[in-house]
């Protein structure tokens, strides 16, 4: 069983003490940001390759920092590939009022002449499903853009993984985006019903061998970033720096040496700010980190199996995800949902991985 009572799926060791290969689809942003830090602290994992997907920002925007974060973290050898331009039918809508102008908040980071690869974000699921097939464990953190149009090229995509995780959706829960709807699921919603629509599909008559693991709003609001996590997070690094406040001046930097830490305290200042804006308090959602942690380890989280399916037509409601619980639909579950984590614990990990992070660059 795992930590809060429900099943452990998957496991978290390294068979032969190899690295785990992980693939990151991502639409950077602060929290995107985050979250591939989180995979770049962990000595287990090899980042198989970053699909930028446009979402928080421009595309191009994403790639440009999923780039010149690499490049902050000393990582070279991490091939990045551009997503589609806009969602596959709806316009695209960004969120610089959430994370900035850039997506990262207040940080700049240096920008580097690194290149994309030559194929696109779709082909780039693909081939590394291929070359670690059965092995892969993938997280989608964005809009599920690329995803979407990499079943349409591999139907047997969910085969070749080894697990799927999702931010995106909200469960019984309010949207961030619209009453009903979250960010990720709102900005391309037809996204989501192929890549729910095709999950099961793969199998054909056959039972699946795993099921997306999906984080809804529900779940990823428990996992609050706060001006004393983000202490802990500095003095763990040996980095002193100077405390976020509410009652900062806006746009106030980082006195932080350290390059990694500057850029988190930085990005966390402008996410922390539009929260407090929001009403939630002078604090931030780590949706996306969380889908790291769970990637590497489910046991975090308690899942409950679902069908999950997505409004595409309603006037008020498109966007909005919808878990049928009690089965009303007849239709057998294709995703497990998360319905209860541990903050705390998530946090201790989150600090664990990244401050020796930071202290390597410093
Ligand atoms: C999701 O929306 C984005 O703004 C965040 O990066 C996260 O993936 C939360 O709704
Ligand atoms: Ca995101």
């Amino acid at each position: 069983m795992g930590r809060t009572g429900g099943p452990i799926v998957g496991n978290v060791t390294t068979p032969g003490g190899q690295r785990l290969p992980v693939f990151a689809d991502v639409d950077t942003g602060v929290d995107d940001a985050l979250a591939l830090m989180y995979l770049l602290g962990c000595p287990e994992v090899q980042l198989a390759g970053i699909a930028s997907t446009a979402g928080n920002v421009s595309v191009h925007q994403v790639c440009r920092n999923n780039l010149d974060l690499l490049q902050l973290c000393g990582v070279t050898d991490v091939p990045v590939s551009k997503g589609a331009e806009q969602p596959l039918s709806a316009s695209l809508r960004t969120a610089e009022d959430t994370h900035g102008p850039q997506g990262l908040g207040y940080a700049t980071l240096p920008a580097v002449d690194a290149q994309l690869t030559s194929y696109d974000a779709a082909e780039a699921w693909v081939r590394a499903a291929r070359a670690h097939s059965g092995e892969l464990i993938a997280i989608a953190t964005g809009p599920l853009t690329n995803l979407a149009l990499a079943l349409r090229a591999e139907p047997e995509l969910p085969r070749l993984l080894k697990r799927l995780v999702i931010m995106g959706g909200a469960f019984d829960y309010r949207g961030n985006t619209t009453p009903v709807a979250e960010w990720n699921a709102s900005v391309d919603p037809e996204s989501v019903w192929e890549v729910y629509a095709g999950w099961r599909a793969a199998w054909g008559d056959e039972e699946p061998t795993h099921l997306p693991l999906v984080l809804g709003l529900n779940l990823t609001e428990h996992i609050e970033m706060t001006p004393t996590i983000l202490s802990r997070l500095a003095a763990a690094a040996e980095c002193a720096s100077t405390p976020l406040c509410e009652s900062d001046e806006r746009g106030t930097r980082s006195t932080a040496a350290n390059p990694l830490i500057r850029v988190i305290e930085d990005a966390m200042r402008f996410y922390c700010e539009f929260h407090f804006d929001q009403g939630e308090g002078y604090l931030a959602h780590l949706h996306d980190p969380l889908a790291a942690a769970v990637a590497l380890d489910p046991g975090l989280v308690r899942f409950r199996p679902a069908p999950v399916d997505v409004e595409l037509t309603g006037t008020l409601t498109r966007g909005m995800t919808i878990a049928d619980w009690s089965g009303r639909w007849g239709r057998e579950p294709n995703a497990l949902i998360g319905v209860e984590v541990d903050p705390d614990e998530f946090f201790d990990r989150f600090i664990e991985r990244v401050a020796p992070l930071a202290k390597r660059l410093a």
